[in-house]
């Protein structure tokens, strides 16, 4: 339930190819996948286990070790989607006894494009090659071709070296500053950051389980994520804000979209004081500029506005920002985050309803006496 996109959409692939089924090992209201359920869902019909060891989305370290041996026990191998974990804590598949680990480099400061997949060699060995090409064989004719052993016969043609050299770099220099080190400081950053964002009024964390690495899920109950994204990057507070490619576990806390700041090895208490001073700066905006229009939030996919204020729209934005500033009293309140007042008026215009025109009609009034 917790998976990345990218450890969902190739089983469910396989899974039509070869007519096999998925099950999906439920999460307690923590983030946390329940044991108890997983090993339910295992029986000897059960080949493979895919399971991330840090949720991307949540932030959630899973028991990967006693799910391991929950499957082994019926017979089934398990991969491990190390893509979130290996930045933040030691790996050690021998400790882990997984049968395949992965991971994308570009999660641990290497390069793009270049990754690694580690699968015991009894199972690489049983294995047929997934692409033909170069260096993969032993020998060819036209008769017949001989595989090379594994790895090589699972790299056909020449591979992409310069990112394969980058990623080399990015582990020696995690090895030297030393994995031990960075899990424990962003162990504590961790704590220190969940009890500083829940001071935050109308913040919801998402995924508060009580081993998590490398992020926080939150959302705003005055404006949508997307918004407080924006909010914070005028800031100078870079987030990713959006489903972070896990939709399913997002939608089973009841969201579709989250803010999600997160954490690595050079960050500090003082980020996770300015992140949250910028959250409360944001939020106590948004109420502000609510109770002056005297309307919640209403949320909306489209961004029409009325067509009279079209024009105004692109060539005027910060202008309008300012005057808005000024209209709604938000002033220096909110920092500089004018797009913030801005984001609020302009959903505020968008939808068509009675209600919707009125506010439009408001805003228009807004934008016209600011702009004379
Ligand atoms: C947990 C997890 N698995 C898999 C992926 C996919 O990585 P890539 O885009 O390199 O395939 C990501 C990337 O965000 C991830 O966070």
């Amino acid at each position: 339930m917790l998976e990345h996109h990218a450890n969902i959409v190739p089983w469910q692939q396989l899974a039509a190819e070869k007519g096999a089924r998925l099950r999906v090992a439920p999460v307690d209201n923590s983030g946390q996948i329940i044991l108890e359920e997983y090993e339910k869902l295992l029986g000897p019909r059960t080949r493979i286990v895919s399971v991330s060891q840090v949720s991307n989305a949540l932030g959630t370290i899973t028991p990967v070790k006693e799910m391991i041996e929950m499957a082994h026990r019926h017979g089934a191998r398990v991969l491990v989607d190390g893509a979130q974990s290996v930045a933040h804590m030691a790996t050690d598949v021998q400790a882990l006894d997984c049968d395949f680990f992965v991971f994308s480099g570009h999660k641990i400061f290497a390069p793009t494009g270049v990754g690694v997949v580690f699968g015991k060699s009894d199972l690489l060995e049983e294995m047929p090659p997934w692409q033909g090409g170069g260096n993969m064989i032993i020998d060819v004719t036209f008769e017949k071709t001989i595989y090379n052993v594994p790895p090589a016969r699972f790299e056909a043609g020449t591979g992409t070296i310069a990112d394969a050299v980058g990623l080399g770099a990015a582990l020696d220099y995690l090895d030297e500053i030393g994995m031990e080190n960075i899990s424990r400081h962003e162990h504590e950053l961790v704590q220190y950051g969940t009890a500083q964002l829940l001071t935050v009024p109308g913040l919801r964390l998402i995924g508060t389980a009580n081993e998590r690495a490398g992020v926080f899920s939150l959302v705003l109950d005055t404006l949508p994520p997307e918004e407080v994204g924006k909010a914070l990057d005028q800031e100078g507070i870079a987030v990713r804000a959006g489903h972070h490619c896990a939709q399913p576990i997002l939608r089973r806390f009841g969201v579709e979209k989250t803010v999600r700041p997160s954490l690595a090895l050079y960050n500090t208490r003082e980020d996770i004081d300015t992140l949250v001073a910028a959250l409360q700066r944001i939020q106590a905006g948004a109420v502000h500029a609510e109770s002056k229009l005297g309307r919640s939030w209403e949320d909306s996919s489209s961004f029409d506005l009325p067509s009279e204020a079209m024009p105004r729209k692109r060539e005027c934005r910060h202008g309008l920002a300012n005057s808005l500033n000024t209209q709604l009293e938000l002033g220096p309140r909110v920092g500089d985050a004018k797009a913030l007042p801005f984001g609020i008026a302009l959903r505020h215009a968008t939808g068509r309803s009675a209600e919707h025109g009125q506010i439009a009609s408001d805003l228009c009034r807004i934008l016209q006496s600011g702009f004379k």
